[in-house]
């Protein structure tokens, strides 16, 4: 039995400020009868605030990630953070592959594989996003697009692919407001499930899929509802401790 994970991915938002406040009411909303027993919770925060968060989260059943990660050791890599710098401030996921890197930042599927394989060489569980485009979708090119991200990080790691979770995140769902249906959401997410049991039944039984695109409180509870939705990768109402903690709530 999987148990759930509800990441938020806070983005490219917070300040130091903001950020003690929003972990506070996290961690008095939690205090009751503990979700985190069953479910697991990340925030995936700004490197730059990992430091404050390992302090902040010190003691709390909330675990710390990144929202990226250097394919390479060290070296001459500007701006680049390594796997064992973010090992040191105390990070347990690593986002990869997210759709806004891809988009942004022209990682390709290549550089999402081993930038997976330099978090798990740490210790440090990737969180491989992939999710098709809405031209994608309209074309028919879902299960194309998100099985070829995915495969290129099984080649990658195949010998340790049990070890990492998947976020199928529509890119046309994400803050967007428009979210996958339920079954739109699970078919796909049946696609990635099989494509880990070709690679390995032991990564079918054991790797997380989370879903991700405009998750919210309304929508969490069907969602998470689905055999193959393992948990939520939350953007945008991962900044709102309320909205946060009820998609916690959703996913007992
Ligand atoms: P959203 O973002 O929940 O704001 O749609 C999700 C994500 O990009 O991970």
């Amino acid at each position: 039995m999987r148990t759930k994970l509800i990441a938020g991915n806070w983005k490219m938002n917070g300040s130091l400020a903001d950020n003690e406040l929003l972990c506070k009411a996290i961690q008095a909303g939690l205090a009751g009868p503990a979700a985190s027993q069953v479910t697991a919770i990340a925030v995936c925060a700004p490197s730059i605030y990992l430091n404050q968060l390992q302090g902040l989260l010190a003691g709390s059943s909330i675990t710390l990630g990144s929202q990226d990660i250097s394919a390479h050791d060290k070296g001459a890599f500007t701006g680049e953070i390594a796997a064992s710098m973010l090992k040191e401030f105390g990070v347990r996921y690593a986002i990869v592959g997210h759709s806004e890197r891809r988009q942004y930042h022209f990682e390709t599927d290549a550089v999402v594989a081993l930038k997976a394989k330099a978090a798990l060489a740490t210790g440090i569980t990737p969180i491989v996003c992939v999710g098709e485009s809405l031209a994608e979708r309209e074309s028919g090119k879902t299960e194309e697009v998100v099985k070829r991200q995915l495969a290129a990080v099984i080649h990658e790691n195949g010998h340790c692919i049990s070890e990492i979770v998947v976020a199928y995140e529509p890119v046309w769902a994400i803050g967007t407001g428009k979210t996958a249906t339920p079954e739109m959401a699970q078919a796909v997410h049946a696609v990635l499930r099989a494509q880990l049991h070709a690679a390995s039944p032991v990564a079918a039984e054991r790797v997380q899929i989370l879903y991700g695109g405009s998750m919210n409180a309304a929508n969490a509870a069907s969602l998470l509802a689905q055999p193959d939705i393992d948990g939520g990768l939350i953007g945008g109402a991962a900044l709102k401790a309320a909205d946060f903690l009820s998609i916690i709530a959703a996913a007992r």
